[in-house]
């Protein structure tokens, strides 16, 4: 709290009513702009899917259930000014816990996962609110000498806010110091990108990750 300036200390004022999330994340970061952008990437899902629900570990009509990890990433959509927005589509996808895309383009060997969604498309609910079920993505070669960390791609849309494409990490990954995307970022951009481990639920790793959207002009 030591550095914040008077503009950020308005902006805690503002955000103090929205609730735990922010207080759990640490309320310094909204006062900081926008969620980063990022590039879409070359694996956006291309695949029609009618599965696109917030479990990603399961696919409905198959009994088993994903490969890796699971984990539970909550969060948040707000404005600049810490107003939580309803309504905002959250459109994610991911690799899967070898590292692989279900993607046509995706050249990586490591095996697909049949019962792994990847992809899903939720709606942010009651105060921002937003959560789904998923595995702790791989990490893959994105060239010979540059291995992505493990993250979660993003487009968050909503009329009257700026579309936002964005990507996701995980706390404490190694990789995420030598990931040539993230590290072109600033310190404080990057804070706003990797989440923050939240309290487990029953046994499953949580994340806390909010979004923050620009208000179109
Ligand atoms: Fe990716």
């Amino acid at each position: 709290m030591m550095s914040l300036s008077r503009r950020s200390i308005l902006k805690l004022g503002l955000m103090s009513g929205i609730g735990s999330f922010f207080a759990m994340k640490g309320c310094v970061r909204a006062g900081e702009g926008q969620t980063p952008s990022e590039v879409e990437g070359p694996f956006y899902p291309v695949v029609a899917q009618k599965d696109q629900d917030f479990d990603l570990t399961k696919i409905e009509g198959r009994e088993g259930v994903s490969e890796g990890k699971a984990v539970i990433i909550v969060g948040q959509i707000v404005d600049l000014n810490g107003k939580t927005i309803e309504g905002v589509t959250v459109d994610l996808w991911q690799a899967n816990a070898k590292g692989r895309y279900r993607h046509p383009h995706d050249d990586n060997p490591a095996p697909l996962d049949p019962n792994f969604q990847g992809w899903a498309i939720v709606q942010s609910g009651q105060n921002g609110g937003f959560r789904f079920k998923t595995v702790m993505p791989g990490a893959y070669p994105a060239r010979s000498d540059w291995i992505r960390p493990p993250h979660i791609h993003f487009k968050v849309s909503k009329k009257g806010y700026v579309e936002l494409t964005t990507q996701m990490y995980f706390p404490g990954e190694p990789l995420n110091e030598t990931d040539a995307l993230l590290q072109r970022k600033s310190r404080s951009d990057q804070a706003l990108m990797i989440a923050q481990p939240g309290k487990k639920e029953e046994g499953v790793d949580v994340y806390l990750h909010n979004i923050i959207l620009e208000q179109a002009e």
